[in-house]
């Protein structure tokens, strides 16, 4: 199963998601696969990985190269990752030139889903090909929004866009639950939109720690607010994907 963390913004929880929930994917004992897609290779650095400076990405998106033989492993058992390659930052050229832009993602995909319970893609923000690529590729969008206004124009959008087959999992992100503001919004916004999870990531240092801890939260602060709150999304994120 392929899980994309995704939003058009910048800086609103994808790569800390992602790197939490395939982590905790496989702790349980999935086999797991992170493909930082990013090519600033946040979640490559949380998990302690040298990223490719220029290895040639772009080929393996277009199919050139074989995704397994890129693949390292992590300090996590059950957890690989494929590295971010600053050639990404060119992937929507190379998109672009081949034939079929929105298929080739699918493609390279399709072998490490048979090897792989489950592939989280985190997602560089953008609107562009690639997104549209991800939308084709991903069994399921897992879309952190902060409690903001504009916040339902990112749904809008991905309704626009993505297939209707491709599953939306928004859930907050970044929340400040003292703040009146952030309550009412998300209190509104849920009742228009049913698909929202209940689960609610909590503005937190430590998720801002993990940048110093370069480790998934569980690793260096489990008790925390915000480790308790990953264990809650995934296992919400979970019952969704198999009910
Ligand atoms: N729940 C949170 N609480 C506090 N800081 C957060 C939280 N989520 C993310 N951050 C911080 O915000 C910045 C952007 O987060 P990141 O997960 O990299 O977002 P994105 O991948 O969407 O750009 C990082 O410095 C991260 O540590
Ligand atoms: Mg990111």
């Amino acid at each position: 199963m392929v899980l994309a963390t995704y939003n058009i913004k910048g800086g609103v929880g994808k790569t800390s998601a992602a790197v939490n929930l395939a982590y905790l994917a496989a702790r349980e004992g999935a086999t797991t696969l992170l493909w930082d897609l990013d090519p600033q290779g946040a979640s490559t650095y949380l998990l302690r990985v040298k990223p490719r400076i220029k290895g040639g990405g772009s080929r393996l998106v277009r199919g050139k190269t074989d995704a397994g033989r890129r693949i390292k492993g992590t300090d996590y058992d059950g957890l690989d990752l494929l590295p971010a390659d600053f050639s990404y930052r060119h992937m929507d050229l190379h998109l672009d030139a081949s034939k079929r832009p929105t298929r080739r993602l699918s493609r390279v995909l399709a072998p490490l889903k048979r090897e792989y319970d489950y592939v989280f893609l985190d997602c560089p923000p953008s609107i562009s090909l690639v997104s549209e690529s991800v939308f084709e590729a991903a069994d399921a969008l897992l879309i952190p929004l902060l409690p903001a206004a504009l916040s339902a124009r990112t749904l809008d959008h991905i309704d626009e866009v993505a297939r209707d087959s491709t599953r939306r999992l928004p859930f907050f992100s970044m929340v400040d639950s003292r703040k009146r503001m952030h309550r009412e919004l998300m209190e509104s916004f849920t009742a228009q939109r049913p698909e929202m999870l209940r689960t609610v990531v909590p503005l937190a240092a430590d998720v801002e720690r993990m940048g110093q801890a370069r480790a998934p939260l569980e690793e260096f602060a489990p008790r925390g607010g915000a480790a308790v709150a990953f264990r809650e999304l995934w296992k919400e994120i979970r019952e969704r994907l198999h009910r």
